[in-house]
């Protein structure tokens, strides 16, 4: 079957009646706005919670830039869903100075163990897309495990919305469509 010719709708709909009943959780960081939208665009392919991590820092390029670099550990709110209840785990988020933003390196530190055991996969939208590929090494770093997969997407393709067909395929072999 040609996967192009389903919307994100039928595409979810037929993941939960093939049986895709695994718990999925999307956490996303995002400051002006991209990793959101992608979130959401890929809410509707995979079933699952969205949150949002949130810290209190004032967004500044530079401080932001140099935090990620040295991954600073930041106040963050405390997560509001319970990570014991979900089985796969998406980490949706920019990529600043090449790392994480410091919040998300926090998250990743923070509840290693608890993530420790679940399908991860981390999903990002990024000035360089897939050219920022040491970001999946980095994340082994930090939380001691391999993605099960990824999803690198360049802002470029974002605003022309090139991205569909990538994240189409990224979820259809998640959901096994
Ligand atoms: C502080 C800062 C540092 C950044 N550093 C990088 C970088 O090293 N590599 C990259 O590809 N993009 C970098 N970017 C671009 C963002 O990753 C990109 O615009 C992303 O889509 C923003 O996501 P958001 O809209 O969800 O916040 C940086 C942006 C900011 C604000």
């Amino acid at each position: 079957m040609n996967q192009k010719s389903f919307t994100s709708k039928e595409f979810a709909a037929t993941a939960r009646k093939k049986g895709c009943n695994m718990k999925s959780l999307v956490y996303f960081f995002s400051n002006t706005g991209h990793n959101e939208i992608l979130a959401q665009e890929l809410q509707k392919y995979v079933p699952s919670e969205l949150e949002k991590i949130k810290d209190y820092e004032k967004r500044n390029f530079f401080r932001d830039s140099f935090y990620a670099l040295i991954q600073k550990k930041v106040r963050i709110e405390p997560p509001i869903n319970d990570i014991n209840n979900f089985e796969r785990i998406f980490f949706v988020t920019p990529i600043w100075a090449g790392n994480f933003p410091a919040p998300v390196s926090t998250l990743l530190k923070q509840f290693k163990d608890q993530f420790s055991g679940k399908e991860l996969y981390l999903v990002s939208v990024s000035g360089y897309g897939e050219k920022n590929i040491k970001i999946v090494q980095k994340f082994k770093k930090l939380t001691g495990a391999d993605p099960k997969d990824f999803l690198l997407i360049g802002d470029d393709e974002l605003k022309e919305r090139k991205f569909e067909n990538k994240l189409q395929k990224f979820a259809a072999k998640i959901t096994g469509e």
